[in-house]
């Protein structure tokens, strides 16, 4: 890292339309690698407490549904929040996980501390993926992939942006001499397409 902060991709330090309502979670990585399930917990909690904010069915037009939402916030948070896990370390284990409800938006953040070689890594990698053709790289990294069960198979935020439409954004900003706290942004449009 040259910078003390750094930013990739689309990243909103403030919200750029109103905010309906924000909810936050701190966790800790070593609790999550304990015990998985605590992954899915969280995202699911999260999912279901703002899948209220959707309509019923097809009740109210231009919204996407209780059910769309409620998946797809459980289903990115899902991926963030796994990355926190595995990724943290260093003796900062704090993983904070904040859900944002805009008027067009749902946005999802989540922020945990890597040493600096492992951030220098991850900003490489995102470079590669926000700058790239993502359908390309998802195939190659899936044909790299097959036949090894890796956990660093490289395909999360790819599925992300393919699947979901996610915007990202990064933010690498340097707290100690060789601790990095990343947080990474996931926008996703909850207008009906
Ligand atoms: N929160 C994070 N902290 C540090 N590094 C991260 C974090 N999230 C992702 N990375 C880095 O970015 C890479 C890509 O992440 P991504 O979620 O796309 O794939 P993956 O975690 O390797 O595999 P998959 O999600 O398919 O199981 C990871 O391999 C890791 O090196
Ligand atoms: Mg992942």
């Amino acid at each position: 890292m040259s910078n003390a902060t750094e930013i990739l991709g689309t990243f909103q330090e403030h919200p750029a339309e109103p905010v309906a309502s924000e909810a936050a979670l701190e966790v800790s990585s070593t609790d999550m690698l304990q015990h998985w399930r605590r992954v899915s917990l969280s995202s699911d909690f999260l999912a279901k407490y703002y899948s209220f904010y959707f309509p019923y069915r097809e009740k109210a037009k231009g919204r996407i549904s209780r059910e769309a939402a409620e998946n797809s916030i459980s289903f990115v948070l899902n991926e963030l929040i796994e990355n926190t896990a595995k990724y943290s370390n260093t003796p900062d284990t704090a993983v904070r996980v904040r859900v944002r409800l805009l008027e067009r938006t749902i946005q999802l953040e989540v922020s945990n501390a890597v040493s600096v070689e492992l951030a220098d890594g991850f900003q490489a990698s995102m470079r590669e993926v926000l700058g790239g053709n993502t359908e390309e790289l998802y195939l190659s990294k899936l044909e790299a992939n097959l036949g090894e069960a890796r956990r660093d198979s490289g395909l999360g935020f790819l599925t992300l942006i393919n699947d979901y439409q996610v915007g990202l954004g990064f933010k690498f900003e340097k707290t100690g001499a060789d601790i990095c706290r990343i947080t990474v942004q996931a926008n996703m449009n909850c207008e009906e397409a």
